[in-house]
């Protein structure tokens, strides 16, 4: 699919569908709308009166003809806000396929409507088709984006760039753990960095190496694994002088089935979907050295499966992490945050400036702010804002939770210095939430995402975003990471 941004006026293009964006209460009165009627021969004015066509988002006029299979969309976008483009942009490519087009053209008659344009065409374009052939249907060739806009042709680019990362990320997620194993991740990453030319490092270590630096939380869940465990730091250095250090952490259990506190079986069917937070840092590595951002990023991924063979943790063993403290490990299942500790405690010893972690960490996260929004926690509130700024700016949803420090009492041992799991079930995703935070130096900026929700699409989310992986948090990050 080739999107170009056209300065013309729809008319003069030609394509098997022409979408015209409509806000709300424009009538036929407003040029575009007066050109199509005219050239529809007034039927356009007699539709619109007739289902009292106003605009209104999601709803749309489609002109027909037999006689030269073109089809004149008039298409509602509410308010014309970023997500309505978005949106449009999916209902589009659905129709493309129902009526068999090759070339369409929109004209969205609004500023800044070409990026949410052409991130839901590429969003909605996206299939998982590795194990099973897509349908055949006539391929979409053309995209032509009507604009006066100059840099048009260059956020599509951009756009496009950021859609690759995305795509790398749901391509990690949706493949399933016997082919994404915690090897894939350390190869995807020292994929990557062999593909940057030379902005990217990527060191590997493996378990021995990882048992030396005190790793004892993170290699308590990858002990009931006959996969081996690989701990990943990815490192991009910007050509000039990096204006902060932020390090992404991603949860990276490439299969979750819970260990010796095992999952029922249908609790575990989607759970190739626990290494989500790991595969969006590495779909957002994917993008840095093309958008050559003036940050310092370091990316780390605790890489292993949590697996129930006999040499797995038992519940009531007791581990140490790296940063000395001790864990009683009384739920299995509560692994993330065990991989977690040990990714953190690594990170601020990089010397970093701000932490964010992506985690597929809890059910209850699920709960609280159901399927589409990720949970955000952080010690420091303008950081908080910054992030949830962000996802706004890049039309990914984040709600703050807060960090309630008088729930600390719930993960107290009587022989550790922590347990895993709360002495209650409410508020699961804050105390999740709060034993990370015990393996947060003081003074260190950090933030959680539980985005155990939105990483992966149990039904189709909106128009663009349908069953299976949805890539979340890369463009949450770009976005922070390059504005
Ligand atoms: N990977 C799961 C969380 C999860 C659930 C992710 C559903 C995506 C969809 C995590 O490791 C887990 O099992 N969490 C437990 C924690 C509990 C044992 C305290 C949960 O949420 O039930
Ligand atoms: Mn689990
Ligand atoms: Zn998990």
């Amino acid at each position: 699919m080739n999107i170009i941004a056209k300065n013309q006026s729809i008319f003069d293009i030609a394509a098997d569908i022409k979408v015209i964006a409509i806000k709300k209460d424009e009538d036929v009165s407003t040029p575009a709308l007066a050109q199509a009627n005219s050239l529809l021969q007034g039927a356009l004015e007699k539709r619109m009166t007739a289902t009292k066509f106003k605009g209104n988002a999601g709803k749309t006029l489609i002109f027909s003809s037999t006689k030269t299979n073109e089809h004149i969309i008039i298409a509602g976008v509410g308010k014309g806000t970023a997500e309505n483009f978005r949106s449009l942009a999916g209902s589009i490519l659905a129709l493309q396929a129902k009526l068999g087009a090759i070339r369409i053209a929109i004209d969205p008659r609004t500023e800044h409507a070409i990026k949410p344009l052409t991130e839901g065409l590429l969003l909605a374009n996206y299939n998982y088709t590795t194990f099973k052939k897509p349908k055949e249907t006539l391929e979409l060739q053309e995209v032509a984006l009507i604009t006066q806009e100059e840099s048009a042709q260059s956020t599509i680019t951009t756009t496009q760039q950021i859609n690759e990362g995305i795509t790398k990320t749901r391509d990690l997620v949706n493949a399933p753990a016997n082919i994404v194993k915690p090897v894939t991740l350390a190869d995807e990453a020292q994929d990557i960095a062999a593909r940057s030319n030379g902005l990217i490092r990527a060191h590997i270590y493996d378990r021995a190496q990882c048992e030396r630096m005190g790793m004892g939380s993170y290699l308590s869940v990858a002990a009931g694994s006959d996969e081996p465990p690989y701990f990943i730091h990815l490192v991009y250095t910007p050509t000039d002088n990096p204006k902060k250090k932020i390090a992404l952490v991603g949860k990276g259990i490439t299969f979750d089935s819970g260990g010796l506190s095992l999952k029922p079986s249908s609790s575990m069917e989607t759970m190739k979907c626990d290494m989500a937070g790991a595969a969006t840092v590495i779909g957002t590595f994917a993008t840095l050295a093309s958008l050559k951002p003036s940050v310092e990023v370091h990316g780390i991924i605790a890489a292993t499966e949590n697996m129930p063979n006999g040499k797995a943790t038992r519940p009531g063993d007791i581990v140490t992490a790296a940063n000395g403290k001790t864990i009683e490990i009384l739920n299995t299942d509560a692994e993330g945050r065990l991989t977690l500790a040990d990714a953190i405690d690594f990170a601020a010893k990089q010397n970093v400036d701000e932490i964010i972690d992506l985690a597929t960490l809890t059910g209850a996260s699920m709960v609280g702010l159901g399927e589409e929004i990720t949970t955000l926690m952080s010690n420091e509130p303008t950081f908080a804002q910054a992030l949830l700024k962000a996802g706004a700016d890049a039309g990914e949803k984040l709600w703050e939770m807060p960090l309630e420090q008088n729930y600390m009492k719930l993960l107290d041992s009587q022989i550790a210095d922590l347990r895993n799991i709360a002495t209650v079930r409410y508020g699961g995703a804050i105390t999740a939430g709060l034993f990370l935070s015990a393996f947060v130096p003081e003074g260190q900026t950090w933030a959680h995402m539980d985005i155990a929700g939105p990483a992966f699409a149990g039904r189709g989310y909106t128009s663009y975003l349908g069953k299976g992986a949805t890539g979340f948090g890369v463009r949450t990050l770009v976005e922070y990471l390059t504005t």
